[in-house]
């Protein structure tokens, strides 16, 4: 794909030619099965990206621990939910400005279309990912145009061959709608996940999230039984209980497909849409 932005600096220890996906074709994908869940005591959620692959791991990083992975083989990546003010120096190669529709944890405050830019704005010479309900080339065409470098995608790459989950759980995807998903803390308390305070994961609306969102406190008074009762649903693959980490791009997602056709089309969509812009007259 050949969208370029002019001023785009590749991020420190690439060159512009050996630039990962999210800056070549600007496209990055989450591996949705292979992350675990790692809260984080910090308002920002680093991550790290092999520079030997295009998987993805997630861990609980500080500033120390970006600098010591960028001293070691993989890039420092920042995922931040809300803009900070003033300059923005985390001493990150990437930073994720993820807003509330994406699919599993963040914040519920910002939205990726006012959020993007505010970061763009702050981030300096890093560049910035858009997260957060963007699952075709119409999403990845809007980052741009905000200033972002690329999008990242979660829920899109949920619904593929390659992704770890069960039939079951694709063929939810892709059945279910936007409007379907909650930001909720009930399946962090039930798994007794301590992420910090203002974090939630958008899922899927099911059985166990209608009884206990919003009733929190006794969900926690009722622990550890419903925990057991959790674990043995989520063994059985029952998704009335256990948790499908899902974001509201979930209304543009109708079939399963190779990961790969998904990148060339969002590419190939985002590039005739820049090219084209058809529908847009400028008198
Ligand atoms: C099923 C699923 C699991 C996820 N697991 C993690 C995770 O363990 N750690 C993490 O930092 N982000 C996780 N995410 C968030 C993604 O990395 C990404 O930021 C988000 O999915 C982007 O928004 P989108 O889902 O609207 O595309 C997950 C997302 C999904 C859909």
């Amino acid at each position: 794909m050949a969208i370029r932005k002019p001023a785009m600096a590749a991020p420190r220890g690439w060159t512009s030619s050996s630039a990962p996906p999210a800056m070549r074709g600007s496209v990055s994908a989450t591996s949705p099965g292979r992350c675990s869940n790692f809260p984080s005591s910090s308002t920002r959620h680093w991550s790290a990206i092999p520079r030997s692959s295009a998987s993805l791991s997630v861990t609980r990083c500080t500033s120390r621990r970006a600098s010591r992975r960028r001293a070691s083989s993989s890039f420092a990546r920042c995922r931040i939910s809300t803009a900070p003010s003033g300059r923005f120096d985390a001493g990150a190669d990437i930073i994720v400005a993820q807003g509330t529709e994406a699919g599993g944890h963040g914040k519920a405050g910002r939205t990726t279309l006012t959020l993007t830019p505010a970061v763009v704005d702050i981030a300096g010479s890093v560049p910035v990912v858009a997260a957060g309900g963007l699952s075709d080339g119409r999403g990845l065409a809007a980052a741009l145009m905000l200033g972002a470098s690329g999008i990242l995608v979660g829920t899109r790459f949920w619904a593929t061959p390659e992704a770890l989950g069960s039939d079951k759980v694709k063929h939810l995807l892709t059945q279910a709608r936007s409007d379907d998903t909650l930001r909720t803390r009930v399946f962090d308390i039930v798994r007794e996940l301590p992420w910090p305070d203002g974090y939630t994961g958008r899922a899927l609306v099911n059985d166990f999230s209608r009884k206990w969102h919003g009733n929190e406190s006794e969900l926690e008074k009722s622990l550890p039984r419903e925990t057991e009762a959790y674990w043995t649903a989520a063994r059985a693959g029952d998704t009335s209980t256990s948790v499908v980490f899902a974001g509201e791009g979930l209304d543009l997602i109708r079939d399963i497909k190779p990961a790969g056709n998904i990148v060339r089309a969002i590419s190939a969509e985002a590039e005739d849409l820049l090219k084209t812009r058809p529908g847009v007259q400028i008198t």
